[in-house]
């Protein structure tokens, strides 16, 4: 086995695990320390993630790096041994060659828009502005068929319902059954760039977490659409991020519960104590730090090439062809990957409409989810709390007020929805008519949006939970 193929097997294999409990040798354990002391203290980022950098280079070789790293961020997570053959890719020219050949791919390039046109879809789009000024653009495949909203996750877009291709991403199939498909956009997702006042070059522009998307974006877009199409409720479907602001709406806004006929939560994330997710676990000490970093520079919007993420890339992924072509991508570096389910050859229509950009804020709040094991409102420190609040702490989400039906779809080696904690959030729910595993054991956060089998893998039950109610 060469050394890329151990990187790679590490990368993603990693949560069955193999060898990290040997390689985690005492001096590594000591640079774990400073990289993480360097990490948490520094005040500002670059500085930090420099310190990073030297820190690992100083000591150990390539492969040593990469299961240090991430075993540091694991944590508690237990690494097993296991070999999986059907994890790693049979050889890199295969993988290059699949690769290659969809670089051809005008889908990459077009718009969502043009896509559907394309296959023979027809497309309107639509604006809905926000009670706080935000003006969110919504794309439709109209018919007269029942209403279905489809919320994206974090740094996605309408996009993320059409990037596996006809026949297979959500978007098509639901207008294939007859449905009336609404895709939303989130406030700074590149379809929804606009305020009828800021600018995103502004630092007020981009000043929200996934709270403000639950409390004012979701309830304008699904006014909007009920308003349109003169009916009192709509099947909603979200996925990641899609599915955490969906519990912020009802349980901050509870007369919402009532517009939803069934909410269908693709990888639903609320608590994130279990988060199997490297960067996220890399990143969820510092968060707080990135923000405050953001704030400083003026930087409000994630951006993917930060110095931070580059350095999280280099220790995750080393180098290589696979690696860098599979790393290139943040969400894989959040969100891992499954090899068994991924098609090489549509990767680069993927990486032609994802990521699309997310606030700094909404990263932070998921970091602070991972610490504080709770899911509650933006952590701004007690005085800024008490200012806010009126307390300290931030208040939890009341789980308790979401009464609409909602069905859980989850699955095993979700980096971000991991079971433990859809399992609580299960049994805070008080509505939850459909909880289903996916029964595929590598079955990975974004496997949700494009695995080659996700319609019979996934979609298949969410159009009988869509039928049913
Ligand atoms: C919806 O129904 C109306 C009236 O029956 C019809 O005129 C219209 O074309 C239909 N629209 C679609 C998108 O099917
Ligand atoms: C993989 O993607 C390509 C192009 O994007 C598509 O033509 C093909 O049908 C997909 N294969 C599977 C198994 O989904």
């Amino acid at each position: 086995m060469t050394k890329k193929f151990v990187i790679l097997f590490i990368l993603i294999n990693f949560r069955n695990g193999l060898m990290a409990d040997q390689i985690i040798s005492r001096s590594i354990a000591k640079i774990t320390q400073s990289f993480a002391e360097s990490f948490i203290k520094h005040p500002i980022i670059t500085s930090a993630t420099f310190a990073i950098s030297n820190a690992l280079a100083a000591g150990v070789n390539l492969i040593t790096k990469v299961p240090y790293a991430v075993s540091r961020a694991l944590g508690p997570i237990k690494l097993s041994s296991q070999i999986s053959k059907t994890n790693v890719v049979d050889s890199v020219d295969k993988f290059m060659a699949d690769f290659n050949s969809g670089k051809t791919n005008e889908d990459a390039e077009m718009s969502i828009v043009d896509i559907l046109r394309k296959y023979g879809y027809s497309v309107e789009r639509h604006e809905a502005t926000t009670e706080d000024g935000f003006l969110l653009t919504m794309f439709r495949i109209p018919s007269n068929g029942s209403a279905v909203f489809l919320m994206h996750g974090l740094l996605g877009s309408a996009d993320d319902f059409v990037v596996a291709g006809p026949g297979n991403a959500l978007a098509y199939l639901l207008a294939d059954q007859g449905y009336d498909v609404w895709m939303g956009n989130a406030r700074g997702s590149k379809h929804s760039r606009r305020h009828i006042s800021l600018q995103p070059s502004s630092a007020a522009f981009w000043d929200f977490s996934w709270h403000e998307i639950g409390i004012y974006d979701l309830p304008a877009m699904i006014d909007y659409v009920l308003a349109k199409r003169n009916t009192k409720t709509l099947k909603y479907a979200g996925f990641s991020q899609g599915t955490t602001s969906f519990f912020v709406m009802t349980s901050e806004k509870p007369e919402y519960n009532s517009k939803i006929s069934v909410m269908v939560a693709l990888s639903p994330v609320a608590f994130m104590a279990n988060v199997v997710s490297p960067v996220i676990r890399l990143l969820a000490p510092g968060t707080s730090i990135i923000h405050g970093a953001s704030q400083t520079f003026g930087v409000y919007e994630f951006l993917p090439d930060s110095k931070a993420i580059n350095t999280v890339k280099w220790q995750l992924c080393g180098t290589g062809p696979l690696a860098s072509i599979l790393c290139s991508n943040v969400l894989f570096l959040i969100a891992g990957f499954d090899f068994g389910q991924l098609n090489v050859t549509n990767l680069p229509v993927i990486f032609g409409h994802m990521p699309a950009g997310a606030s700094v804020k909404q990263l932070a709040h998921y970091g602070q989810g991972l610490i504080s094991r709770d899911f509650r409102q933006f952590d701004y420190g007690s005085d800024e709390n008490m200012k806010r609040y009126g307390v300290k702490v931030p208040p939890s989400y009341a789980l308790d007020k979401i009464v609409a039906p909602v069905c859980l779809l989850y699955s095993d080696a979700d980096w971000l929805a991991h079971t433990t904690d859809v399992e609580l959030l299960s049994k805070k729910l008080n509505n939850v008519v459909d909880k289903y595993k996916i029964p595929y054991e590598q079955f990975n956060h974004f496997d949700f949006i494009y695995a080659k089998n996700v319609k019979t893998l996934a979609y298949k039950r969410l159009l009988e939970d869509f039928s049913e109610f």
